[in-house]
């Protein structure tokens, strides 16, 4: 099986949307991902192709820190989608390292996810209460932050695009 990860191309966001709709339960994580793409919000996006075909998808956009200005500079991972046919492969891992690389190669400093700490601490994801960083939503333990760039992290809360303020979870 071989699955190529790389940056989305412009013919794809429909296979993307695909993507996304076939593994969230509304259209809502479709439709941030072109809100947020549209307005130039995304630092990288990649794609998971096989044969052709795609088959995941991840995002990262820019974050700050509230009250913060010229910070380090901080992107927030949201959504990650495999098509169910091609999960427990390994292409979420693949998807969410080579993103955190390209983050990197971006001169990203920290990445913030909420997800499930169980999958995403083996990336080096750790609970980002422990460093005084907060999320808007008040999650603690599913709210995980990975420094990229040594001494990156500053205590604060943490605000998320605009766009994801239509987001009803
Ligand atoms: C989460 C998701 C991206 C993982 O992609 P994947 O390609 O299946 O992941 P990998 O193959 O790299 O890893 C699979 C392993 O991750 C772990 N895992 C997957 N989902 C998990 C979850 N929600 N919580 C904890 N662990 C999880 C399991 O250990 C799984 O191993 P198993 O197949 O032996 O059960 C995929 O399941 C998906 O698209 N889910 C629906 C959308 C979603 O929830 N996205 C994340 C939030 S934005």
């Amino acid at each position: 099986m071989k699955i190529l990860v790389r940056p989305e191309h412009s013919n794809e966001f429909i296979a993307i949307g695909e993507v996304l709709r076939s593994v969230f339960p509304t259209d809502q994580e479709a439709q941030l991902v072109e809100q947020l793409r549209q307005h130039s919000r995304l630092v990288v996006s990649l794609v998971a192709e096989l044969e052709g075909q795609i088959v995941g998808h991840i995002a990262f956009s820019f974050v700050q820190i509230a009250g913060l200005l010229n910070g380090p500079v901080g992107a927030g991972l949201a959504p990650l989608a495999v098509s169910p046919v091609m999960q427990s492969r390994g292409v979420g891992a693949r998807l969410v390292r080579e993103g955190l690389f390209a983050c990197e190669r971006k001169g990203i400093g920290f990445v913030v996810v909420l997800g499930e700490p169980g999958y995403y601490k083996r990336f080096g994801f750790k609970q980002a209460n422990r460093f005084g960083v907060e999320n808007e939503c008040g999650a603690t333990d599913a709210f995980m932050i990975s420094e990229l760039k040594t001494g990156s992290i500053r205590a604060g809360r943490i605000l998320y695009a605009p766009e994801f303020a239509e987001l009803t979870v």
